[in-house]
């Protein structure tokens, strides 16, 4: 088990746009092992490789307990146009919440760690966390797409 730093804001890194896997080596196993390993630690539900300092297409996403998807230059082929509003943080912009409006199903084709292409339709809360993670990959962070972030008060409340 290895555990990677995280990256946070205002890391530059966080602006840059990830390049494509090539080829699946025990490199990219690694690190995917290493993720997985951070991810629960940090008790996250995703986690993109630019995030652990890897400018590589590689997410994983675990909404559900034990349900992992791991992907490898995963595309969203498709949105609805139906919506859904919600909270939503980043491990790397840490005790920050903001609302966001995101599709609410998407479809998103990427390769596995075998090597296998997927497509998986997503919907709720793991379609959310998608598209979260692939903004990622293009140097999009969630502050920049959030229709409102939470105050102090807000956080607070209730
Ligand atoms: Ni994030």
């Amino acid at each position: 088990m290895a555990l990677l730093n995280i990256v946070t804001y205002p890391d530059p890194l966080l602006r840059k746009k990830s390049r494509p896997v090539t080829g699946i080596t025990p490199r990219i196993l690694q690190l995917l092992d290493d993720m997985r390993d951070t991810l629960h630690k940090a008790q996250g539900v995703g986690l993109a490789a630019v995030q652990v300092g890897v400018l590589r297409r590689i997410v994983i996403v675990e909404t559900e307990p034990g349900q992992l998807y791991e992907m490898i230059n995963p595309e969203i082929l498709s949105k609805s146009k139906k919506t859904q509003i919600n909270n939503e943080g980043c491990l790397s912009v840490p005790d920050k919440w903001g609302q966001t409006e995101r599709a609410m199903t998407v479809k998103v084709r990427y390769t596995d760690r075998n090597g296998k292409e997927q497509t998986l339709n997503a919907e709720g809360f793991l379609a959310q966390a998608i598209q979260h993670e692939l903004d990622h990959l293009e140097g999009i962070i969630f502050t920049d797409v959030a229709i409102h972030m939470l105050t102090e008060e807000e956080l607070n409340g209730d």
